[in-house]
């Protein structure tokens, strides 16, 4: 290797600086010495747009327990997710809230001065019968003051923050995990992290569809250094389509919204959800009302010149109610839909907005390998948090503020974990060849000077995984877009980078994200047109039933000989809980 690399060493070391990634340095720091490693300034990193809330039993509006959040997010996934996590995720909310709070978290607060909550789709008292208050929420910015509050935190305990590197290769040793190799992207010098712990926390990959809520870095790099360094992708084929996206741009409109009493009506004025979940209408889970609204556009219900969307009513509510409790979707509707939504109604369409499936973890947010008899052993010292793991909590379908919750939660558990590992360690020896096939990818990129550039190849990607792996699937779509998929990866051989510089050059990191973004697209295409049946964010047409007999499993997919092909295997779901107590459970009394 010829180019200068300098070295770092740390005892943990964190990829990814959201809610999960930060929560996790903030704890680790405390006990070793620890860095982050992110690509874009800590507080701009995803997190930031999660707007309506976290959730947490805390039952201060109207009794609530951990027991129905549990049933909540095992119904919620399409009885995927993996039940001993669940237990360990909503076990965990109320003190997470209190922690949060005891940092600076500003929640809003009722008019006696407790954490507020309002009612998110799929939250439900007494399993099932009513919509519950349980998402905690800083108006509809719950995100971004979480963001702040453990930037704070993280920068308090000592944190080593290298914020603008980009990750290009983990580096493993054997069953170790050992280092990442990065690029500066402000002057494109090379550094190799070599760590005893490593936690991904490296978020999701909803860029990869043409209409979707996510930030401009979710393009699934940490998920393909995972693949390429060997590690599995755990149920890729499971995205959610949020239903709020702003029509024609994809931009989220909280769930808050309509948990503030917003409705949606088709183009005959009708609040057609009454229809799809009669019990909780517009609060029904997300796969539920994206499938239903684009029923109904196709039903020729729909609003507009093309009868192409449906639109978010929330005027009723008052000025005032809107103005204090979702300022943001305010602006937002009217910088990106033209409309006051204090006087008209959002034009809104389903958006890819998470990746349900990720990096295999247990519930201690420690790696699993994920396939064979031995599926679930652990690899020592690599943990993931938040959206590029799957611990598996989410299942086939996550349950909106479930998401907020699983990166204090399991970012913090993983930070814990990554500490204890680092002080009872030694740090394991790099291999000779580190970092050779991360510099080796960065070169092919940094020379080319072929046909392909980023613009118009990430237009045929993303437009392929709309039309042919989006809400709706059939098994001929799907196989289009497999040989599609690699026809665009071939064409990667034949691309160019124009810019040659190395300060800032965001060409040059586009195109490494599509390289990234192609193996993710393939992955999850494969594994979609495997799943035969329909459940939580897959759906099929041609398979409409949930198929239990068959399908009650993870799909685990791993890269296999030139790292063009894809393994796929199954892995039981954990069904079991952790605690097994009596039920039902007696509701906190007020
Ligand atoms: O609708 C929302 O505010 C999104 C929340 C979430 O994805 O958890």
């Amino acid at each position: 290797m010829s180019m200068k690399i300098e070295y770092h060493e740390y005892d943990v070391l964190v990829v990814g600086a959201g809610g999960a990634g930060l929560n996790a340095a903030q704890v680790a720091s405390q006990y070793v010495k620890t860095a982050v490693i992110s690509e874009v300034y800590p507080t701009r990193s995803h997190t930031i747009s999660a707007q309506g809330g976290i959730s947490a039993s805390l039952g201060n509006l109207e009794p609530d327990n951990w027991h129905w959040h549990m049933f909540d997010t095992v119904k919620g996934s399409d009885y995927l997710c993996d039940q001993d996590a669940a237990e360990f995720l909503c076990r965990k909310a109320p003190e997470m809230i209190i922690e949060l709070e005891h940092i600076g978290l500003p929640f809003n607060r009722t008019p006696e001065g407790k954490i507020a909550q309002r009612p998110f789709g799929g939250h439900t008292a007494e399993y099932g019968k009513r919509p519950v208050k349980r998402a905690c929420y800083v108006a509809d910015r719950t995100g971004h003051a979480m963001l702040q509050t453990l930037f704070e935190k993280a920068v308090a305990q000592g944190t080593q923050f290298y914020s603008e590197f980009y990750a290009l290769e983990l580096i493993r040793n054997d069953n170790r995990v050992c280092g990442v190799l990065c690029m500066n992207i402000q002057d494109g010098t090379l550094h190799l992290f070599h760590a005893k712990a490593i936690i991904f926390a490296t978020g999701g990959n909803c860029r990869i569809y043409e209409t979707n809520s996510n930030a401009h870095i979710n393009t699934g790099d940490g998920l393909a250094l995972a693949l390429r360094a060997g590690f599995s992708w755990a149920d890729p084929e499971f995205f959610q389509f949020h239903p709020t996206g702003i029509y024609g741009h994809g931009n989220l409109i909280t769930e808050g919204v309509r948990g503030e009493g917003g409705i949606l009506l088709n183009g005959k004025g009708e609040r057609f959800m009454e229809r799809y979940a009669p019990t909780i209408k517009d609060l029904a889970p997300r796969d539920i009302i994206s499938r239903a609204m684009v029923k109904e556009v196709l039903a020729g219900n729909g609003v507009g010149p093309d009868k192409d969307h449906v639109l978010l009513k929330i005027d009723h509510i008052g000025k005032e109610a809107i103005m204090e409790k979702l300022p943001g979707i305010h602006e937002l509707a009217l910088v990106f839909a033209g409309v006051d939504c204090t006087r008209e109604p959002i034009p809104v369409m389903p958006t890819a907005h998470y990746q349900n499936g990720g990096i295999p973890t247990n519930y201690l947010a420690e790696v699993i390998k994920g396939y064979g008899e031995d599926g679930e052993e652990v690899y020592p010292g690599f943990y993931a948090a938040g959206e590029c793991a799957a611990n598996s909590v989410h299942g086939a379908n996550r349950l909106g503020t479930n998401s907020l919750l699983d990166l204090v939660v399991f970012g913090r558990t993983a930070g814990e974990r990554a500490a204890k590992f680092a002080k009872e360690n030694e740090i394991a020896d790099l291999p000779e060849n580190a970092g050779e096939k991360g510099v080796k990818i960065l070169e092919k990129f940094a020379n080319s000077n072929g046909k392909y550039t980023f613009g118009p190849l990430y237009k045929e990607l993303t437009t392929l995984m709309q039309n042919k792996a989006g809400v709706f699937r059939t098994e001929e779509l799907m196989t289009e877009a497999v040989k599609e998929l690699d026809d665009i990866e071939d064409k990667l051989s034949d691309f160019k980078v124009v810019d040659k510089s190395t300060v800032y050059n965001l060409d040059l990191i586009e195109a490494l994200e599509l390289n990234n973004m192609v193996t993710v697209s393939k992955v999850a295409a494969k594994a979609a047109l495997l799943r035969k049946e329909s459940r939580g964010g897959h759906s099929r047409e041609d398979y409409p039933e949930r198929d239990d007999v068959n399908y009650l499993k993870h799909t685990n997919a791993v890269l296999s000989g030139d790292g063009k092909s894809i393994e796929i295997t199954y892995r039981p779901v954990r069904l079991k809980p952790l605690t097994v107590e009596t039920f039902p459970p007696k509701p906190r009394v007020y």
